[in-house]
C-alpha cells in the first residue's frame, strides 16, 4: 500500500520523505487554510520535494470552472493530481482533464456507486472518506471493501485512495482490504511505529545492559 501524507505542512512532509515513507501528498482547501500559505507557492514546494503525485484541489463548483482551475494547478508541476469533488460537475471535469492526460483525484466519495462513476469517468484516484463515515456511525472501512470488490469485478484501473484516516487501525484495515493508497496525517503515520511491548522490551534491555557495565562505542 502506498502512503500519501495528508497535509500542506512542508516540514512534516520532509521528515517522512527523508525516511522514504512518502509516495505522494494530498491537500485540500482546509489543509491549505491551516498551513497559512499561498496554494501555488506551498504546492510547488511540496511538488519539488516529493516524487509522487501531489493532489491540489479545485474550488469552483461548475465543470468549466473546475477544468480551468485544474489546468492552472497542473502548471505548478508535472506531478500534480487535480482534485475534484464527486459531484456531477466534478465527474465531467474528471473526464475532460483525464482525456488531456492529467492525473485526477476524485474526492469526497461516500458510496460505492459514486466510486463506480468516478472510475468510468477515468479517475486516477478515488478518495473514499473513512473517518467522516465513522463519525456518522457508519463503518467507513466497509466502503473501502465494497469499492475494492467493484473495481476488481471489472478491472478498473482507478486507484483506491483511502482518505480521512484518523487512526493506526484505519491504516492496518485499509492495507488488509487492499486499498492501493492510504493518505494520513503525519502523526498517524508516525504512530504506526508505536507499540507498548516495544517500549517495555526496550526498557528491560536497557536496564540489563546497564548492569553489564559495557559500552559499544
Ligand atoms: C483527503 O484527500 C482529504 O484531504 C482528507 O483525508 C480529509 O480528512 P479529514 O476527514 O480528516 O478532514
Amino acid at each position: 500500500m502506498k502512503f500519501f501524507v495528508d497535509t500542506a505542512e512542508v516540514d512534516a512532509i520532509a521528515e517522512l520523505n527523508d525516511l522514504g515513507m512518502v509516495d505522494g501528498v494530498t491537500t485540500n482547501p482546509s489543509l491549505i487554510m491551516k498551513s497559512g500559505r499561498d496554494i501555488k507557492e506551498v504546492t510547488k514546494e511540496i511538488c519539488d520535494m516529493v516524487d509522487g503525485p501531489v493532489s491540489a484541489e479545485t474550488v469552483a463548483l461548475d465543470a468549466d470552472g473546475m477544468i480551468a482551475e485544474g489546468r492552472e494547478l497542473a502548471k505548478i508541476a508535472d506531478n500534480i493530481a487535480i482534485k475534484v469533488p464527486l459531484t456531477w460537475a466534478g465527474l465531467k471535469a474528471c473526464k475532460v482533464l483525464t482525456d488531456e492526460g492529467r492525473m485526477v483525484n476524485v474526492t469526497l466519495c461516500f458510496s460505492a456507486n459514486q466510486a463506480l462513476l468516478a472510475a468510468k469517468a477515468g479517475a486516477t484516484f478515488i478518495s473514499p472518506f473513512i473517518g467522516r463515515l465513522d463519525d456518522l456511525n457508519i463503518d467507513g472501512m466497509e466502503l473501502i471493501a465494497e469499492i475494492r470488490a467493484v473495481y476488481d469485478n471489472y478491472d478498473f484501473g482507478t486507484e483506491i485512495l483511502a482518505a480521512s484516516i484518523r487512526s493506526v487501525n484505519h491504516m492496518k484495515e485499509a492495507a488488509l482490504i487492499g486499498a492501493d493508497v492510504a493518505t494520513a496525517p503525519p502523526a498517524v503515520i508516525k504512530s504506526m511505529a508505536n507499540h507498548v511491548m516495544t517500549d517495555k522490551g526496550l526498557d528491560a534491555f536497557m536496564k540489563d545492559w546497564a548492569k553489564t557495565g559495557q559500552k559499544i562505542l
